[in-house]
């Protein structure tokens, strides 16, 4: 039986407007997407960070070692490079070593008498980091410290504190406690940066699912941001980031006040 006129315009109307809607975001949708970042990351690096052997090498001994392929992009290595440099650190503290690729990055910036401490739970992974850093010449400079980093992070305080930059990129559920230790181990004009802090868009959903493959993770990046958002001691900004390593985000976190007696 025929349809109705009325139903037949309906449908009409239904299909006009999705040819629409395709014309309008069709050439749009075609250059978004996973493959458009990750091309457009290979063209930023290949003409802003250049050839690059060392940290390469690290990548590759990372993957014949079957470390999980969550180490930062190369354009945000540099990133943490450069933001090391603007300050001037000369003391760094990372959260969350894996193969040393970040820590590479990080040591770079530094004075030949700098020092980067490096908290790595993992004992295996620690070993490929210590191999990494030792071929990027960087042993002398870098210290890898295995185990949990809420019993590492204790040590710090009497040896190594206060530090200059702080990176963030351990277990999410424990944001919230690296924010705190954070603020114990630095000074007025430490920058704290942390990775991960968008997780494909996650982060605005309360019960969202897990964005990087760990319990918890979600809701401990959310109270992250409400620890940040409370307090006074530091003036902080997020950054969302598109690329070679999908959609997520950074945040930067400057210290403005002394640590709390
Ligand atoms: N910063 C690295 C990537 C780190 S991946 C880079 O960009 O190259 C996250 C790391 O945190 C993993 O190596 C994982 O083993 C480590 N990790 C997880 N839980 C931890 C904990 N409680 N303490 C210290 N490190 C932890
Ligand atoms: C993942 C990514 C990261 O940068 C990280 O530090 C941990 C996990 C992930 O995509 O699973
Ligand atoms: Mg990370």
């Amino acid at each position: 039986m025929a349809r109705p006129p009325m139903q037949r315009l309906r449908e009409r109307l239904v299909r006009l407007r999705a040819q629409a809607a395709r014309r309008l975001a069709g050439p749009a949708l075609a250059s978004l997407g996973q493959e458009r970042w990750s091309a457009v990351d290979d063209y930023l690096a290949a003409q802003l960070v250049g050839d690059d052997s060392v940290s390469a090498a690290a990548l590759a001994a990372g993957a014949a070692a079957e470390l999980p392929p969550i180490t930062v992009s190369a354009s945000q290595g540099k990133l943490l490079e450069l933001l090391a440099r603007v300050g001037g650190a000369r003391r760094i503290l990372e959260l969350g070593t894996l193969g040393g690729y970040s820590s590479i990055w990080l040591a770079r910036a530094l004075p030949p008498d700098g020092r980067l401490v490096t908290l790595e739970a993992n004992p295996r992974f620690a070993e490929v980091a210590r191999g990494n850093i030792a071929r990027a010449g960087l042993g002398e400079t870098v210290e890898v410290r295995v185990g949990p980093a809420l019993e590492t992070l204790p040590e710090l305080a009497a040896e190594a504190a206060p530090f200059d930059m702080i990176f963030i990129d351990a277990d999410k559920a424990n944001y919230p406690h690296y924010l705190e230790w954070s603020l114990k181990l630095s000074r007025p004009g430490t920058l704290i940066v942390a990775d991960n802090v968008v997780g494909g868009g996650a982060i605005v959903e309360a019960n969202g699912s897990e964005p990087w493959g760990e319990d918890g993770g979600l809701q401990g990046v959310r109270r992250f941001y409400d620890l940040l958002a409370a307090e006074p001691r530091l003036s902080a900004t997020a950054i969302q980031t598109v690329g070679d390593k999908g959609y997520d985000g950074f945040v930067l976190a400057l210290v403005t006040a002394p640590p709390a007696e």
